[in-house]
This record gives structure tokens, C-alpha cells and sequence, in this order.
């Protein structure tokens, strides 16, 4: 009973609600990095992309992903959930200090990042459909004792379509934008920030984002150029 008071207690702060956007946040930080240092395994060729896919689908005899795919959800609503919670918090005490003013509203960043992180969802939940849940059936029978998905020409294929390629380039643009605010944030956040470091911080932050635009980027292209094939 003590334990759901404190919870309560918690999250109906503004603080505990930053809290945990800023961690689901570094949750979800983490994984696009790894999600991309996965998918650029494509410029190694159908083998090695396909079998790193099929390594992820088989660790821990198949529940491996399973567990990745909760914590991600996981992840993914709570910093969803929180952030409409807090943002809502704020507009509620804005409209107490400015009964008066109409006009009252959301600083410049936090407005961008609601508009980036509304068309990222968006992307994401067209990405889930277009190669997780209703991937195509292409199979792979280079393997000399089995067969498996063909994930590698999944991709060739979907990115072959200049329109779908450019859909991809232009919500990774608004999502690298939303990472170089969002990486800072999260130090600031987490109180890891000091006037020392805040130039770091702020350089790393474009340099992942940096990283996570032109890796991911680099693969339609690629595609669309004819250098993967
Ligand atoms: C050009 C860039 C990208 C490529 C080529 C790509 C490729 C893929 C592929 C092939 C899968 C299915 C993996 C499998 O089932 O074996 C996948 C899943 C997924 N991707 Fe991407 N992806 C890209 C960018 C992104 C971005 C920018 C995000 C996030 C904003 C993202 C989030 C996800 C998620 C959440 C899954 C589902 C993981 C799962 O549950 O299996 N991807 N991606």
C-alpha cells in the first residue's frame, strides 16, 4: 500500500514524470544504436545480414526478441505516456500564472520535439508493418541444411521503390532531430550535466544523431543507387 502511495507520489511529480522519459528515453537511445549498427551489417552482404537476423530470432531458443520487443514497447509507451502527462501538467500550471493571457504558450523546443516525436510514431508503426508485421515471404536457400527469411532482400526490395526511400530519409531526418535535442535532455535530466561538460554533452548529441541520420539514410540510398543489389 506504501509502495503504490510512493509511486503515486512519484509520478505525480513533474520531476518523477522527467525522470522517466529521460530514461526510456536513454532505453530507446540505446537501441537505435544497436538497431543500426545491426542494419548497416548489410554492407556486408545477404549471409552475414541474414544470419545476424536469424541469430536475434533464435537467442534463448526464440524468446530472446521477445524479451527485446517488451522491453522496447516498455520503453516506448512509458516515454510516450509521460511525456502527454507532463506536457498536460504544464499547460495546467501555465493556465493558473496566466489566466489573463491567451496567448500563453509551449516553449519553441518542446513544441518541435511533440511535432517530431508525433511523425516518428507514426514512422514507426508504418516500419513495424512494412518489415516485421507484414513482411514479404522472400526466403533465403543459400544455407546449405534449412531455409530462412530472405531479411536482406526484404530490404533491397522495399527501398527499391524511390518513394518508399524517400518516406524513410524524411522521417529520419525528423527523427535525428528529435535524438540531437533529446540526447542532452537526458543528461540534463539524469543531473549529469555540469557547466564543464555541457559543450560535450551538447557535440555528442549531434554526433549521435549525426550518426543515426547518415548510417540509416546511407541504406536507401545505397539501394536506390545500385550498390546494394
Ligand atoms: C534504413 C533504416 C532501417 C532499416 C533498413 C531497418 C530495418 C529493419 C528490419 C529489417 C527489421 C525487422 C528485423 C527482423 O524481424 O529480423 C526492423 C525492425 C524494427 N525496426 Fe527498423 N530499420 C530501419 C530504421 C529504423 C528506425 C529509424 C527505427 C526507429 C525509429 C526502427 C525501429 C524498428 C523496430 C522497433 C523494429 C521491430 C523490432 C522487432 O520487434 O523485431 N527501425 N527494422
Amino acid at each position: 500500500m506504501n509502495l503504490l502511495v510512493s509511486i503515486k507520489r512519484f509520478y505525480g511529480s513533474s520531476v518523477g514524470k522527467k525522470l522517466l522519459v529521460a530514461l526510456s528515453g536513454a532505453a530507446l537511445l540505446l537501441f537505435l544504436l544497436g538497431h543500426l549498427v545491426g542494419n548497416l551489417l548489410i554492407y556486408m552482404g545477404r549471409e552475414v545480414l541474414n544470419s545476424y537476423a536469424e541469430f536475434l530470432h533464435h537467442s534463448l531458443h526464440g524468446a530472446g526478441v521477445w524479451f527485446a520487443r517488451l522491453g522496447l514497447l516498455g520503453a516506448f509507451v512509458v516515454h510516450i505516456v509521460a511525456t502527454i502527462h507532463l506536457v498536460q501538467q504544464n499547460k495546467a500550471a501555465r493556465e493558473q500564472r496566466y489566466q489573463f493571457e491567451s496567448t500563453a504558450k509551449a516553449s519553441k523546443a518542446s513544441r518541435t520535439m511533440i511535432i517530431s516525436g508525433v511523425i516518428i510514431l507514426s514512422f514507426v508503426i508504418f516500419h513495424l508493418l512494412h518489415f516485421t508485421i507484414l513482411p514479404n515471404d522472400l526466403v533465403d536457400s543459400t544455407t546449405s541444411d534449412h531455409l530462412r527469411p530472405d531479411v536482406y532482400g526484404m530490404v533491397v526490395q522495399g527501398f527499391s521503390n524511390i518513394f518508399l526511400s524517400l518516406f524513410y530519409i524524411v522521417s529520419i531526418a525528423f527523427l535525428s532531430f528529435h535524438l540531437s535535442h533529446g540526447f542532452a535532455s537526458v543528461f540534463q535530466t539524469l543531473g549529469l550535466r555540469s557547466k564543464k561538460s555541457t559543450d560535450l554533452i551538447q557535440w555528442a548529441g549531434w554526433g549521435y544523431a549525426g550518426f543515426i541520420f547518415f548510417g540509416n539514410i546511407s541504406i536507401p540510398i545505397a539501394i536506390l543507387l545500385g550498390f546494394v543489389k
